[in-house]
């Protein structure tokens, strides 16, 4: 008998969509699976203002294939010029979902982030009483600290006394990678969520390094050692709700990933929820996937999850392009490894 899991259709915490013609061509990939996603800000330039974001939310919609339904949740990238009346009119007037915060210099496109976070106390002063979520690219950007490390160090260095001085801030973690990661949320109440992206779930920094250099695996936060990648697994199939999927699918053109400096980032869109499904199978937790990735980013985020539902099928393995083509260039498909059993029924 064929075997098959009908859950609510989720939504994506963690998405870059980029622009012009490759959010054309991975805008799709996103939508045929997800009703909505939360939108990373780190375009060049980046989504400063709420009319910056008011017109890249435009230009999501005007490059969505007719038929699909897709909510593009928009973000702004916090700088140490951003004004919180400019956030908190944005916010009020539903426009956007959350606020990013890129450490200056931690990852792609994050030259704008912040240096001094002395310099953005009011802003985060003002989304703590409005409600609006921080979403936090969690890693230090201090040389001396080994790249394996960024995350833990930042935790202590900076989230903890970052949200011990702005109480009642939400902050999303966004793509923990560490176990350090998993516990300090574990540790801590209501206003703090994790996103976990499905590549993290799947490769470890082995996966990067053994047996020759694969640009496609590599993404920021770097993938760290097997026991991390396991805490992981653990938090996301575990069922506790302050864990939610935020894939990160984080397109580049070929030319840009297979260089001398490669670029950051794992293009998943097209294949997550099949590579999800293997994964929770496997920890025998096919019936936590919907609380995953359907149920919790809802809860956290205090909207309705998706009254629509999608089916998985699981059959002969699932075949997908290696590639998708953009009008920039091809874009190499996440490859976890192993077969994808699970598709989703059209
Ligand atoms: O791997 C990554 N890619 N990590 C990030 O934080 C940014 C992203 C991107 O924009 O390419
Ligand atoms: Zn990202």
């Amino acid at each position: 008998m064929t075997q098959t899991l009908t859950i609510r259709r989720p939504d994506d915490w963690h998405l870059h969509l980029r622009d012009g013609a490759v959010l054309a061509a991975v805008l799709p990939e996103t939508a045929r699976h997800f009703a909505r996603a939360i939108v990373m800000p780190n375009l060049v330039p980046p989504v400063v203002t709420g009319a910056d974001a008011a017109a890249y939310r435009d230009r999501i919609l005007a490059a969505l294939p007719a038929g699909m339904d897709f909510t593009p949740l928009m973000t702004l990238y916090l700088t140490e010029a951003t004004d919180p009346a400019d956030v908190a009119a944005a916010h009020a007037g539903g426009l956007i979902a959350a606020v990013k915060l890129y450490p200056a210099g931690a990852t792609t496109n994050s030259a704008s982030g912040v240096r001094d976070f002395d310099k953005v106390r009011g802003v985060l002063e003002k989304m703590a009483e409005i409600g609006l979520p921080l979403c936090v690219h969690g890693e230090v950007t201090d040389p001396a600290v080994d790249i394996f490390d960024r995350e833990a160090v930042f935790i202590d260095r900076v989230l903890e006394p970052l949200r011990r001085a702005t109480p009642g801030l939400r902050v999303v973690m966004e793509h923990i990678t560490t176990s350090q990661g998993v516990d300090y949320v574990l540790a801590n109440d209501r206003d703090l969520g994790a996103t976990i992206t499905t590549h993290h779930l799947i490769i470890n920094r082995n996966h990067i390094l053994v047996g020759g250099i694969r640009p496609h695996y590599y993404c920021l936060p770097v993938a760290k050692r097997e026991s991390h990648r396991l805490a992981l697994v653990q938090a996301a199939t575990g069922g506790d709700a302050r864990f939610f999927l935020g894939t990160d699918s984080a397109p580049h053109v070929d030319a840009l990933k297979e260089h001398a400096c490669g670029c950051a980032g794992i293009f998943s869109a097209s294949n997550t929820l099949s590579c999800l499904a293997e994964v929770f199978e496997a920890a025998g937790a096919l019936d936590r996937l919907e609380g995953f990735a359907s149920l919790n980013g809802p809860a956290f985020y205090g909207v309705p999850a998706n009254e629509s539902r999608i089916t998985l099928e699981k059959g002969d393995p699932v075949a997908y392009p290696a590639k998708i083509e953009t009008g920039a260039g091809p874009v190499t498909l996440f490859d976890p490894g192993f077969a994808l059993h699970w598709r989703v029924i059209p």
